[in-house]
């Protein structure tokens, strides 16, 4: 592998260049000390950790297709690498295959998705695999797509050594807005907040802003730049006006800029909203019920924002699954949710939430009037309290940043099982 594919390698668990050659030397060393042609069972892993890390490099860029990394060893070296890069483009086995050429016949394939069975918009992989020669196969996970599923199959019926695994888990983990979105038809959720030490999310009088340092807010927008969707309720645009654009620290927009969705039972929010502007990057809707005048639509639209009209629930407000229902339908796979306490009251007593991104700033705000996080009906007992599992804890600047995935909820749904 010549320098040119060093110099392709992009940001992931294995990000730095200088880390991927240790991935060639591992393969290599055990090769040369073993007197064996093919790598040992350590280098299976280290082989699929490189097309992990550039599925995870590469997150946010492929909705609704799964991001998927996928490299060509040969001789106990990287011959080849490739990524999906949009939907509708070639897929990640596909760009190494073109990469390698017909140093491919022979080589084995690691790659972090099934290969797929099936003629999308592209042509099916374990076909191309097939011709190209490739002798075997390891993929990280099953494609938990039913129409795109059953490569693994066609490739063993093809005479092809196909393995399951290693990296499973991480493959799952990267790709969970799609395996979530193959299974439910709804997007992923993650509710995230900001909030002090005490639990408020803004002071008596309001304010919010900024409860957390810059590099806290840096990674909610680098989350907001790899979601499909973003959302906030009326009460959060009264009170911040927020444009809800995924930007970098320097003010500069990301690529990808996320639906950004606003609940609006009746249509009362100020038509001079940020939000409304028409020109804002991306696109803006106005989730709503037919409590909304038809005015309304026609002024919301002349600005360019969509409006959906969903039932209400029994408060007269958005009925929250239908519309995950319709983001789903739309493509949307993953949906941030960032508050205010009422919205987020209500995706939780739903039981509707995934994953929960949780920014506490050392501050302590105090007062009876100031807003928690999350609102809504809660739990009546600690027995039906929302649990997370799988926290990850980290601190960015002061502020700690935790991470969970729900793991039971007081609609008693085990979202991630
Ligand atoms: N620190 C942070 O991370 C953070 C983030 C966001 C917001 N905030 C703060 O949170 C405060 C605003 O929160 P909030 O609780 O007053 O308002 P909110 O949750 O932003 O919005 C609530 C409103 O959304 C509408 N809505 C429509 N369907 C709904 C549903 N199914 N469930 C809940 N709401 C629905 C309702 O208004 P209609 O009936 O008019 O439709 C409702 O009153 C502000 O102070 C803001 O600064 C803090």
């Amino acid at each position: 592998m010549g320098s040119s594919l060093l110099g392709k390698c992009l940001p992931g668990n294995w990000d730095t260049p200088s880390r991927h050659p240790l991935i060639l030397r591992a393969g290599l060393v055990l090769a040369h000390n073993r007197g064996m042609s093919e790598p040992q069972e350590p280098s299976h892993a280290l082989f699929m950790a490189r097309a992990l890390a550039l599925a995870r490099a590469h997150l946010g860029e492929t909705s609704p297709n799964p991001s998927v990394g996928a490299v060509l060893v040969k001789d106990g070296r990287i011959i080849a690498e490739g990524w999906h890069r949009a939907a509708g483009m070639p897929h990640a086995e596909i760009e190494a295959l073109a990469q390698a050429g017909p140093e491919a016949r022979g080589a084995t394939l690691y790659v972090t998705l099934e290969p797929c069975n099936h003629h999308g918009r592209t042509p099916p992989c374990a076909q191309a695999i097939i011709e190209a020669g490739v002798a075997r196969v390891f993929y990280a996970t099953p494609d938990p797509n039913p129409v795109a599923q059953g490569g693994a199959q066609r490739l063993a019926q093809a005479g092809v050594e196909v393995h399951r695994g290693p990296g499973e888990a991480e493959a799952r983990e990267i790709n969970r807005f799609f395996f979530h979105h193959v299974r439910t038809g709804r997007p992923y959720v993650i509710a995230k907040f900001a909030a002090s030490l005490d639990g408020k999310i803004a002071t008596s009088t309001g304010e919010s802003q900024w409860i957390t340092g810059p590099q806290a807010r840096a990674q909610g927008h680098a989350l907001r730049a790899q979601v499909d969707a973003i959302l906030v309720g009326a009460g959060t645009v009264r009170a911040d006006n927020p444009r809800l654009t995924a930007r970098r620290s320097d003010g500069s927009l990301y690529p990808h800029q996320p639906l950004r969705v606003v609940l609006d039972s009746r249509g009362r929010l100020p038509l001079d909203a940020r939000l409304f502007q028409p020109q804002l990057p991306g696109h803006t809707l106005v989730a709503t019920t037919a409590a909304m005048p038809p005015a309304r639509h026609r002024r919301l639209q002349a600005l360019g924002v969509e409006t959906l009209v969903l039932p209400a629930d029994t408060s007269g407000r958005v009925a929250i699954p239908a519309l995950l229902e319709a983001l789903g339908q739309r493509g949307v796979l993953s949906l941030l949710v960032e508050g205010g306490g009422e919205v987020l009251g209500s995706f939780f007593d739903q039981g509707m939430v995934q994953e929960v991104w949780a920014f506490l700033a050392p501050m302590i705000i105090g007062g009876e009037q100031a807003p928690g996080p999350v609102r809504g009906r809660g739990a009546a007992t600690l027995a039906r309290a929302t649990r997370l599992t799988r926290l990850k804890l980290q601190l960015l600047g002061q502020d700690w940043w935790v991470q969970g995935k729900v793991e039971t909820s007081p609609q008693g749904d085990a979202s991630n099982k």
